[in-house]
């Protein structure tokens, strides 16, 4: 359970509970993947179902029975010794039962039997849709039954929904023990990028920079990075999530560098963007300064009752005027803001919510109303600018230049904590750190 006392996740369910209604919301564990025919990507447990249990085994299923008698139902793959020999030890259901404060546990075996009568006690099931696999099945087959014989203690479930619908909004506002965690992912991805600094030079590989990294990650307590690390070097640095990390850095490169450790399932996500010979040149420099002040503007429009799109329109109105002054837009900053014609250099946001998945869950606007900050609340602020190779147009004298800075910030009652202010984002200060590494 990641160190989590049992109270936090009995009390997470009691919040899902609240709003659950007569509802039963079904949360299967993540499924194991294969890599190369019987070979298994390391395995990543959903954040849904840890967030809600604790449980991280692979094969779970957790039931949350809604309505006047709630229930926590768990599924388990039962003991056994063979299998236990070639990926270790499993709970089974009574030790579950016990860990994970379920009011009943059965043998994952049992999940189709049981499943129907389940189902058929809700009004809504809540189960995210897009599996494919045999959960999936389970849960529409046992649908379908609960519909076809009628609700025997009500009317049946009428309606599937998202779980997302009620555990995004819950996951956004972070308590103080996901604060802390997400703490630890800062510093130990701060970590990395400073082992990762060190190896930055011309005739060094990017795969030497990204190993650098991630046995950083490793050596601080992170299970690994959370997402593919980046390590784009020259022309490399304008591919959004590049992560062939083949190329051999050369005298003048700027180096972006993408990297986030996942600490007890929490994720840190930063980038910073360097001179691998210790000096931006001018262009660079030019493009760098832009992205830095809009990283600050971004920054300086966060608190709590302002909108995550101000802090999105904050960064473009400084990459609009910057685009303009480096004679790569011409024209009126509103009108080109407007009409989006920043789009071809800056293609994404520039934030995403940040939790126990790198990109966590979590609606941005409705209806064309952004979502309002509060305290609690953690994203990323990751403004860049992109001229990639064959660009042309007003941007020829840039192309190969990349510039993308990324920081992790918490609103807090009064504004904002930059979780990763421990790297440096100035010019003179990454020029000195790059200039100065032994
Ligand atoms: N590394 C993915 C992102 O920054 O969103
Ligand atoms: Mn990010
Ligand atoms: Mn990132």
């Amino acid at each position: 359970m990641e160190g989590l006392p049992a109270s936090t996740f009995a009390g997470r369910r009691a919040a899902t509970l609240a709003v659950l209604g007569s509802g039963v919301m079904v949360l299967p564990a993540a499924p194991v993947r294969m890599r190369s025919r019987d070979t298994e990507h390391n395995y990543r447990p959903d954040s849904e179902l840890f967030y809600l249990t604790g449980a991280t085994e692979p094969g779970t299923v957790a039931v949350l029975m809604g309505g006047s008698e709630p229930r926590f139902v768990l599924f388990v793959h039962e003991r056994d010794p063979d299998a236990e020999l070639w990926t270790g030890r499993r709970l089974g259901p009574e030790e579950s039962t016990v860990r994970f404060g379920a009011d009943e546990a059965y043998p994952l075996s049992e999940l189709e039997s049981r499943l129907p009568t389940l189902l058929g006690e809700g009004d809504r099931v809540h189960f995210r849709l897009g599996r494919k696999d045999e959960v999936e099945d389970m849960v529409l087959a046992a649908l379908a039954r609960a519909r076809a014989r009628g609700g025997r203690r009500g009317t049946g479930p009428r309606a599937l929904v998202d779980p997302g619908e009620i555990l995004d909004d819950m996951r956004l506002r972070k308590d103080d023990a996901e604060v802390e965690r997400l703490r630890r992912a800062a510093a130990v991805t701060v970590a990395g990028h400073e082992e990762g600094l060190r190896a930055v030079r011309p005739g060094a590989g990017e795969w030497a920079v990204q190993a650098a990294i991630e046995a950083a990650f490793l050596q601080n307590g992170a299970t690994g990075p959370g997402y593919g690390t980046i390590v784009g070097s020259g022309p490399n640095a304008c591919v959004l999530h590049y992560v062939d990390n083949r190329r051999m850095i050369e005298e003048g490169d700027l180096v972006l560098i993408d990297a986030g450790a996942e600490v007890a399932l929490y994720n840190g996500d930063i980038t910073r963007t360097l001179p691998a010979s210790g000096r931006f040149d001018d262009a660079q420099r030019s493009v760098y300064d832009v992205v830095e002040r809009a990283r600050a503007a971004a920054m300086a429009a966060v608190r709590p009752g302002a909108t995550i799109g101000a802090v999105h329109d904050s960064a473009v109105a400084v990459l609009v005027e910057g685009l303009v002054a480096l004679g790569v837009l011409e024209g009126d900053v509103g009108d080109l803001v407007a009409s989006e014609a920043y789009k071809p250099y800056y293609p994404h946001q520039t934030s995403h919510w940040l939790g126990l998945d790198v990109h966590d869950p979590a609606d941005y606007a409705w209806g064309g109303a952004s979502r309002m900050l509060e305290a609690g609340m953690v994203f990323t602020i990751e403004p860049g600018l992109y001229f990639r190779p064959g660009i042309g147009g007003r941007a020829e004298r840039l192309e190969g230049i990349g510039v993308r800075v990324e920081d992790d910030v918490l609103v807090t009652a009064s504004g904002c904590e930059s979780l990763t202010a421990a790297f440096p984002t100035a010019i003179d200060e990454i020029e000195a750190l790059v200039g100065g590494r032994g």
